[in-house]
């Protein structure tokens, strides 16, 4: 069932989908004199270090932002470097992740990448798409502001042609609209790099996450780091609005 009217999450301890912004590539190559991109390699070693240890903990979905829809405004030079990247990145990984019963999608929209990569996307999807372990989404040309008023689109779409009324509309239906719908909400949000903003992810979707926030920049950070959020994570108490007082009672209740 579906996170924003799932409230049996209060009693986990373990999210059971994780969203990533892996912010810190460009500090960490600067710290060593290198150019950017070399960071935004390095950070690929961490993002393969992640997806195995989530797959590894049973963790059921993993979300990561790999280019937002402002992304577009760096110099020239690191958007192409970064597109290359992406290109080799998929063509190398998706046969490993294959294997490891990895399923994997894009979220973003993807009309606006190379008709290479735009291939890449879809063999990565094609291949992985029956595979039932981790759900690893990848956000590229992703936008939490475009998302939602794509959702809105399509649902303006379904009123003008009469397959729905406006008094259908509400927040379970409307979230059917949005990225990542068949999956619960995100539990976690991490952001590395010592930033403490969303940066346009998933707005919609992360509207009840427990947001964690580490200085570790994303070429750094490794298993004993999510380590460390999960641990965090698992002593937050998600109260979905009700009181610390009730929840302890709803437990008593259920013993
Ligand atoms: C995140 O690292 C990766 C992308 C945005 C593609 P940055 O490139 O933003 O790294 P910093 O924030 O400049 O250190
Ligand atoms: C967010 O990081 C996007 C990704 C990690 C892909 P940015 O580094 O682009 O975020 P801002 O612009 O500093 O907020
Ligand atoms: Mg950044």
């Amino acid at each position: 069932m579906k996170g924003i009217i799932d409230n049996t999450a209060t009693e986990q301890t373990m999210p059971r989908h994780i969203a990533v912004v892996m912010d810190g590539n460009g500090r960490w190559a600067n710290k060593r004199h290198l150019p950017r991109a070399a960071g935004h390699k390095a950070g690929v070693g961490s993002t393969r270090k992640i997806v195995e240890h989530c797959a590894k903990k049973n963790i059921e979905a993993l979300t990561i932002f790999a280019f937002s829809s402002e992304n577009w405004n760096r110099p020239k030079s690191e958007v192409s470097a970064l597109m290359a990247l992406f290109v080799s990145t998929i063509t190398a990984e998706v046969k490993k992740l294959h294997k490891k019963n990895v399923c994997v999608k894009f979220i973003g929209d993807r009309t606006r990448f190379s008709e290479k990569l735009q291939n890449s996307i879809n063999d990565a999807e094609i291949l992985t798409t029956d595979n039932s372990g981790l759900h690893l989404n990848i956000a590229a040309n992703y936008g939490g502001r475009w998302d939602v008023v794509n959702a809105c689109k399509q649902i303006a779409e379904q009123v003008k042609n009469n397959k729905t009324s406006i008094q259908d509309i509400d927040e379970t239906m409307f979230d059917s609209f949005v990225s990542l719908s068949e999956l619960p909400a995100p539990d976690l949000f991490i952001r590395t790099g010592g930033e403490q903003r969303i940066s346009n992810f998933l707005i919609w979707q992360l509207a009840y996450s427990e947001l964690y926030f580490v200085d570790t920049l994303w070429p750094d950070f490794a298993e004993d780091d999510l380590d460390a959020a999960l641990t965090w994570y698992a002593g937050r108490q998600r109260r979905f609005g009700k009181t610390g007082q009730q929840l302890m009672e709803e437990k008593v209740a259920e013993n």
